[in-house]
């Protein structure tokens, strides 16, 4: 079985990365970066015929202006707010707010917020579609490379997005819902994917720049696993290297001049890309990781992204050897250092991103305990990351080296 179709198709096992036959997924959403979200959103709804809209937002993100323009633009089509999301989107809560949906007769999603609002979002989207509770619908993965994706066959209500993070969660036809176990489900379905995609720099001046430098690097560890995902394509690399580009060098200059919005343009078009990314490869262990960090430990997916990166590609250095040298390249090496010693040199390069942007570095800053690693270790094993990263991982031994490098 070719490595790409597998994507698209939902078959079970993937091979490895094969350059002349792969299946590319092209999601079909409009995307459009422009300053006035709320003009948009209005003309879009119209032509979609949507009159009930259920708006999904998180707290802080429901104080902003952004946030009042748009909902004073929705006018009567504006019927249920839910701006109280737990972070990591819970079951219950997503099952609570698509019963609200429900007995509101909602006919349109309008996610404004991170990654939780738009994982919200398409899961309340998963439900009123396909009825049930959302776990019935997530994928299955048992290690080491037994994975499933479920398939989701009912047409979707339309999704609106206005991101406010650079995490990219609304670009992908993938989310996460966190179980009541802990465990992290995932879901995939095409048809998730929203309809317009609205990047507003001028509204992101609101967000301040260290959650943007925190996201950011969640998005810069999308292009990063994608270029050496065992499930990629010629496509998604080329969009990953230009992602890496966009964010090396916007991330550090939105974070010296954060009220510059060509700047932050730059963050939120590279994120996009990173999310183009990830909607065709598949994120490895660092994702998986990170997952967990989330998870089990209550670290916000930014903030784990920021620390666990440069020992996931550290780990894989031999595996991918070769995809390193254009990685360093586009985050900004030159080609005539990164050849010769690629994996640290482009470690060399995104540690100095840290450095400059001033995110998390060390995982004994943040608010895990050392004892609890040996438990993330166990339950990263079981996250689907495994199965697509360049490196075999088959006990929870390497991983825990991974988390106590990072500590
Ligand atoms: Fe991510």
């Amino acid at each position: 079985m070719a490595a790409g179709s597998d994507a698209i198709a939902g078959i079970t096992h993937v091979t490895k990365f094969s350059p002349d036959d792969f299946t590319y997924l092209n999601t079909g959403t409009k995307v459009v970066m422009k300053a006035g979200a709320a003009d948009l959103i209005e003309t879009e709804l119209e032509r979609l015929g949507c009159r009930k809209v259920m708006v999904i937002t998180g707290p802080s993100a429901s104080r902003s202006a952004a946030f009042g323009e748009i909902s004073a633009a929705l006018g009567h089509r504006l019927v249920s707010v839910v701006s109280d999301i737990p972070a990591h989107t819970p079951e219950d809560f997503v099952m609570r707010s698509a019963d609200e949906a429900r007995s509101r007769g909602i006919d349109g999603l309008l996610a404004f917020g991170g990654g939780s609002a738009s994982d919200c979002a398409k899961a309340i989207a998963i439900v009123l579609a396909e009825g049930g509770s959302i776990s019935e619908h997530s994928s299955s993965f048992t290690p080491p490379d037994d994975f499933r994706p479920k398939e989701l066959h009912q047409p979707k209500l339309p999704i609106i997005a206005v991101p406010t993070t650079a995490s990219a969660a609304e670009v992908t036809p993938g989310l996460g819902v966190r179980g009541a176990d802990g465990r992290k489900m995932l879901f995939w379905d095409v048809k998730l994917c929203p309809r317009l995609i609205v990047l507003d720099p001028e509204a992101n001046l609101e967000v301040p720049s260290r959650v943007m430098a925190e996201t950011g690097m969640n998005a810069l560890a999308h292009c990063v696993e994608g270029l050496y995902s065992r499930l990629r394509n010629p496509i998604s690399e080329a969009i990953a290297h230009q992602g890496l580009k966009m964010l090396a060098s916007g991330l550090p200059a939105m974070v010296a001049e954060p009220d510059n919005t060509n700047h932050r343009a730059r963050v939120l078009a590279g994120a996009h890309l990173s999310g183009m990314v990830i909607s065709n490869a598949r994120v490895g262990i660092h994702h998986a990781i990170c997952h967990c960090l989330g998870a089990h430990a209550g670290l916000g997916h930014g903030e784990s992204n920021s620390i666990m990166l440069p020992y996931a590609m550290a780990f894989n250095g031999d595996a991918a050897a070769g995809e390193f040298v254009e990685m360093a390249v586009s985050l900004g090496a030159e080609r005539t250092t990164a050849i010769n010693n690629p994996t640290d040199i482009a470690v060399e390069r995104v540690r100095a991103l840290q450095r400059v942007i001033g995110v998390p570095s060390r995982l004994r800053d943040t608010k895990i305990e050392r004892r609890a690693l040996p438990h993330v270790a166990a339950q990263t094993l079981l996250d689907r990351g495994v199965f697509f990263n360049p490196r075999r991982v088959e006990t929870a031994e390497p991983i825990l080296d991974i988390l106590e490098a990072a500590w």
